[in-house]
C-alpha cells in the first residue's frame, strides 16, 4: 500500500513518514567503520539495481558490472534460452578475473591466462590439457552464479549466496504501486559517468531534494523549479514504501524563456516538452505522465518525480521522459556515479537540435551538482560538525539515513524490512 504523505496539509512530510525532526549525525558520510557496516549490512544484503534488460538486447549479449564496495565484478549475460543470468566474473581455474570488456556480444568467454572457456549460461566448456589435471569434474567448475531477478525491465542482483528475501519481498509495496510505468526509449540513452571524491550518499542526496535548486542552480535550473509562489521549490508530495521512497517536485508554470537565451528559444520555442529537463515531446509521453504513480496528486505545477530504491538507485520521470542515477560506492569518500538519460531517436533536425541543447544544458546542471558534492565532502571530512540539519523538503535524505541505519542494526534482512 502506497503511503502518501500529504493527507493533511498541517502535518509535515517528515512526520507522516514517522521520522524524527532533530539533527542527524554526519558520521555516516565520513566514518570508515560506518562505511564498512554499510558494505556488509546493506550492499552485501540488499537487491541492487544494475540497469535495464535492454542492455542485453539479444542472446549472447553481456555486460560487466564492477561493484567496488564489495570487491565484486559481476558478469551479466543473456543466454541462448533468453534467460538473464549473473555470475562472479572469475575463472574457476586459478580465480583470475575472466572478462575484461565492459559489454559486448559473446556466447563463450575464454580466460586469457590458460584458455579455460565458459558458455554464457555459466557452464564450463573447455579445459586445455584436461588429462593433466586430477579427477577434474567439469560440472563443478562452472562460473559461480549470483542471484539475479528482473522487475519491470530492471535487472537486480543480490550478493548473498542465498538471498534471505526475494526481489519481490525487497521491493514490497513499491512493486505494485510502480508496476506498469511505461518506460520509454529504453534502447537509447545519454550516459554520464564519473568517479567523484565524495561519499556515495552525498551524491545520492544531491538528487533527492529541490531545496538547493534556487540557490546552487540559481542561473541554470532555478527559474524553472521555483517561482514567486514557491520561492524555495518546496516539493508537491512525498511518499515511502518501506525502505524505498519517492517525491514529486514543483515546476514553475509561468517559466518563460528569457529574451537573451537565444539558443534555448530556438530549441524549445516550437517544442512541447513540458520543461527543460525533458527530451521528448509531450504528445508522446501521455501514458508515462498519466500512470497513477507518477505525479500522484495530479498537480499542474508538476516538474519531475523521483523514486529512490534503497540503497543506491534513483529513477526520475519528467513530463518529457525519464533518467536514472546509480551511486556506486568505491570508498568512504569516493563514488562512481552513473547517470543515464533515455532519449528518443531524433527523427527531425529540430528534434536533434533540441536534444543537443538538452544535453549541453544538462551537463552544466550536473556539473553544478557533482562539483558541489566534492565541496560537501571536504566540509564533512574536516570533522568540524557532528550533526547536520534537514528541513521538511529534505525528507528523502532523512528517510535514507534512517533505513540504512535500520539495515546496519538488523540481524536479518527480514528484520531490516519489518
Ligand atoms: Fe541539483
Amino acid at each position: 500500500m502506497i503511503e502518501v504523505l500529504t493527507d493533511s496539509p498541517n502535518i509535515s512530510f517528515t512526520e507522516r513518514a514517522h521520522l524524527g525532526q532533530g539533527p542527524v549525525p554526519t558520521a555516516p558520510y565520513w566514518s570508515q567503520s560506518h562505511f564498512e557496516l554499510e558494505r556488509d549490512q546493506v550492499f552485501k544484503r540488499a537487491w541492487l539495481c544494475l540497469g535495464r534488460v535492454e542492455q542485453l538486447p539479444q542472446p549472447g549479449s553481456f555486460f560487466v558490472q564492477e561493484i567496488e564496495v564489495a570487491k565484486v565484478s559481476a558478469l551479466i549475460t543473456r543466454d541462448k534460452s533468453d534467460q538473464i543470468r549473473a555470475f562472479h566474473n572469475v575463472c574457476s581455474h586459478r580465480n583470475r578475473k575472466l572478462v575484461m570488456e565492459e559489454r559486448g556480444e559473446a556466447t563463450t568467454f575464454v580466460c586469457a591466462y590458460h584458455n579455460w572457456s565458459y558458455r554464457n549460461d555459466g557452464s564450463l566448456l573447455g579445459v586445455p590439457d584436461r588429462r593433466n589435471f586430477f579427477d577434474l569434474d567439469l560440472k563443478d567448475c562452472g562460473l559461480t552464479p549470483i542471484a539475479c531477478e528482473t522487475w519491470e525491465g530492471w535487472i537486480f542482483i543480490n550478493l548473498q549466496r542465498e538471498p534471505e528475501v526475494t526481489l519481490d519481498e525487497f521491493l514490497g509495496a513499491a512493486k505494485d504501486d510502480l508496476a506498469g510505468i511505461p518506460f520509454m526509449h529504453t534502447n537509447s540513452f545519454v550516459e554520464y559517468e564519473a568517479v567523484v571524491d565524495a561519499n556515495w550518499k552525498v551524491i545520492a542526496d544531491a538528487f533527492a531534494e529541490t531545496y538547493h535548486i534556487p540557490a546552487l542552480h540559481a542561473k541554470s535550473l532555478g527559474p524553472t523549479f521555483s517561482s514567486k509562489a514557491n520561492p524555495f521549490s518546496r516539493p508537491l508530495d512525498a511518499r515511502t514504501w518501506g525502505p524505498h521512497r519517492g517525491m514529486s517536485c514543483y515546476g514553475n508554470p509561468d517559466y518563460q524563456i528569457p529574451d537573451n537565451a537565444a539558443v534555448e528559444r530556438l530549441a524549445y520555442s516550437s517544442a512541447k516538452t513540458g520543461n527543460t529537463l525533458s527530451a521528448d515531446d509531450l504528445d508522446a509521453t501521455s501514458d508515462l505522465r498519466n500512470h497513477p504513480a507518477i505525479n500522484p496528486t495530479g498537480a499542474d505545477t508538476w516538474a519531475v518525480d523521483l523514486v529512490w530504491l534503497l540503497p543506491h538507485f534513483h529513477f526520475h520521470v519528467s513530463p518529457g521522459g525519464f533518467w536514472t542515477h546509480h551511486f556506486w560506492p568505491i570508498s568512504v569518500n569516493q563514488t562512481r556515479w552513473v547517470a543515464r538519460f533515455y532519449v528518443p531517436e531524433p527523427t527531425t533536425i529540430r528534434q536533434r537540435f533540441q536534444q543537443e541543447q538538452f544535453i549541453s544544458r544538462l551537463t552544466d546542471i550536473l556539473l553544478e551538482d557533482v562539483g558541489n558534492s566534492i565541496t560537501m565532502q571536504q566540509g564533512l571530512d574536516s570533522g568540524a560538525k557532528d550533526v547536520m540539519y534537514l528541513q521538511d523538503g529534505e525528507v528523502l535524505i532523512r528517510h535514507s539515513i534512517h533505513h540504512l541505519q535500520k539495515w546496519i542494526e538488523a540481524a536479518s534482512v527480514r528484520d531490516a524490512l519489518a
